[in-house]
């Protein structure tokens, strides 16, 4: 079975047109000044279709963006000229060189399903950032905002649906891991696919970062209210920031 990104790359920014990327990128340079860093190459992991390097990249800065998914880089090297895109996992991949800042957004650091899995990724931010550096990654999917039958429903105008159709074995408790089934459906054809994360509390997400050796912290930032009210209020977005000493 194919994994979602696969299927729905090229519908990807059409799916979350909605998304203000913009909004993220301002938030990330008040972490840079806020930390006070000094940031001009930054590696984006898990960059999907490029949206947001394509705004930092106009804003002057050097993008690097790995993605596990060939259809999701491929979109992004088109929009992103001048920027370097290759195929790597965040669990393991050696790029060779260090970066002022490692961002992480839109909840792709649930991507890692177990805390084993977020160890070697945190590990890996960690070894490609410059002493002093920034990493910088988001989340909602964190244990505390894990309710049964909360799901959502994305679509695109031209017709597509996403439809989360099952869980595999529900929520592992243990392992903190979900898996999903989703049905997608466009122009009359229905295909099924499947999507893994976990959910971690924010006090594992925080003690993972400082094993790797991360001054880790966490910041609050509002949900976008796309999903309707009722999400935006019982679920909690998250930025994690570590400094590189
Ligand atoms: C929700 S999208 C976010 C994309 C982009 N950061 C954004 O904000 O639009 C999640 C991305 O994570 C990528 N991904 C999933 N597992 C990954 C892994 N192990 N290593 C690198 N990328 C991964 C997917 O291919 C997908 O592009």
């Amino acid at each position: 079975m194919k994994n979602l990104y696969q299927k729905i790359a090229k519908d990807y920014d059409s799916i979350y047109h909605w998304k203000n990327y913009g909004n993220d990128v301002m938030i990330l340079e008040r972490f840079f000044s806020k930390f006070g860093i000094k940031v001009r190459h930054i590696l984006d992991v898990a960059c999907g279709t490029g949206n947001h390097d394509l705004l930092l990249a106009r804003k002057g800065y050097n993008i690097t963006g790995i993605d596990l998914t060939t259809e999701m880089l491929s979109i992004a090297r088109n929009k992103v000229i001048n920027g370097d895109f290759q195929k790597s996992d965040m669990k393991n991949f050696a790029l060779g060189r260090r970066f002022d800042a490692v961002i992480c957004l839109f909840s792709s650091i649930s991507h890692n399903v177990d805390l084993i899995e977020l160890d070697k990724t945190l590990e890996n931010f960690y070894s490609h950032l410059k002493p002093n550096g920034i990493c910088i990654f988001d989340t909602w999917m964190l244990k505390n905002n894990f309710r049964k039958g909360l799901e959502m429903v994305d679509f695109t105008d031209e017709g597509l649906e996403i439809i989360p159709f099952g869980r595999t074995k529900g929520y592992d408790r243990v392992r903190r891991r979900s898996d999903s089934i989703y049905l997608i459906k466009k122009k009359g054809k229905s295909e099924f696919c499947i999507n893994s994360v976990g959910f971690f509390l924010s006090s594992e997400v925080l003690a993972a970062m400082r094993k790797v050796g991360f001054v880790s912290s966490q910041h609050v930032v509002p949900l976008e209210d796309i999903y309707g009210s009722k999400v935006a209020k019982i679920v909690e977005r998250k930025f994690f920031v570590g400094i590189k000493v």
